[in-house]
């Protein structure tokens, strides 16, 4: 049923006022192949969980929310196990499913907002874990000709918060399942990054279980990150700057302190967090738009901000660190 007037305030977790021109909800393939065949000349703006979106106006055209759901093992060996999960399934159920049934490998992407279908967009990663790990292929109608085609993870071209569902096939595609290929014995544990051993050790946890990393994950992410229901956020704003490694030996002249870590092929990711905490902007607020407190690479809305008031902020964040590094931040939160 297609809805005129819909306000998208509770589809978005920056939580800002918007309206789309029409909305309407879609929860099985077929529906959603026959939509398309019928509205070929309105604008159809496909929305997952709404949680790596700024609207920063309202949406003329047709607002089309997934929520296709089933979570199902299709292939099983003693070692492993494939389990092919819809689009609209929440992203956090599935982990939680995972860890109820022991399957590994997605244990440290506990907690990230959004749906099953979104996460191969941006290949979603925390923690030293990213999707492409675990991912074993997708199946995504072509919205031109409604026909189902079938991605392997080359074809998906991941790369760090990218996919090429965000490159050359932008819009073009919209995801309808994720087969997933996971651990059943002898999980490979990812325990590096950051806080994680330390926050296990202080529990006594010297061999931890599937379970534990996730509850480590868990108390971190709760510990940093604001949560969407309480505070509205779109997680990390901007992705993380990757710069030639002499760019960053340049930096480090001025600024000692600047984290560097190697990416493996000559250049250096820099923490964006670091950028926008050492340019001032570490809890700053301008009216109800405001940067975390606790983590500088997260904008919030502290009530009645809207889109454009957070996408003002955000700009001049880039102005400011581009002003102060010649490093411009660019959104990883898609902008409406
Ligand atoms: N830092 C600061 N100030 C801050 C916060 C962090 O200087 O306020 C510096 C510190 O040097 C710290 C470093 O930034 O060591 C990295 O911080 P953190 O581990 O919190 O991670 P991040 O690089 O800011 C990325 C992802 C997050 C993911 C975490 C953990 C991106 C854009 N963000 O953030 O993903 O949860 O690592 O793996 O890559 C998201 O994509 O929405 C997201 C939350």
């Amino acid at each position: 049923m297609i809805q005129p007037n819909k306000s998208l305030q509770a589809y978005n977790t920056f939580g800002v006022a918007s309206t789309a021109e029409f909305f309407v909800e879609i929860f099985d393939r077929v529906e959603l192949a026959a939509f398309f065949k019928a509205h070929t000349t309105e604008q159809i703006t496909v929305l997952g969980g709404g949680s790596n979106i700024l609207l920063t106006q309202n949406l003329s055209g047709i607002v089309l929310k997934i929520s296709l759901t089933g979570i199902e093992v299709v292939e099983e060996s003693p070692q492993e196990v494939i389990l092919e999960v819809q689009a609209g399934e929440s992203w956090h159920d599935v982990v939680s499913y995972c860890l109820d049934q022991d399957y590994g490998g997605i244990e440290n992407l506990a907690l990230i907002p959004g749906q099953m279908g979104t996460a191969p967009m941006q290949n979603i990663g925390a923690y030293g874990v990213e999707l492409k790990d675990v991912f074993d292929s997708c199946v995504a109608m072509n919205r031109e000709t409604q026909e189902f085609e079938y991605f392997d993870r080359e074809a998906c071209a991941f790369g760090y918060r990218e996919s090429v569902f965000k490159q050359k096939l932008k819009n073009k595609y919209v995801i309808c399942s994720v087969r997933l290929r996971l651990t059943k014995t002898n999980h490979r544990l990812t325990l590096d990054y950051g806080s994680i051993k330390d926050v296990l050790s202080q529990s006594g946890i010297d061999n931890p279980s599937i379970r534990d990393v996730a509850a480590a994950v868990i108390s971190i992410r709760q510990s940093k990150l604001p949560d969407p229901k309480i505070l509205g956020n779109s997680g990390s704003f901007f992705k993380n700057p990757i710069i030639a490694k002499k760019t960053a030996d340049q930096l480090k002249v001025n600024y000692p302190q600047l984290p560097t870590y190697d990416t493996g092929d000559g250049q250096q990711k820099i923490p964006a967090a670091w950028l926008i905490e050492t340019a001032g902007y570490k809890g700053f607020r301008q009216g109800d738009a405001g940067v975390h407190k606790h983590q500088a690479l997260v904008l919030v809305n502290y009530g009645q901000a809207t889109g454009a008031e957070i996408w003002r902020l955000a700009q001049s964040i880039q102005d400011k660190v581009e002003k102060e590094f010649g490093i411009r931040l660019m959104p990883e939160v898609n902008i409406y």
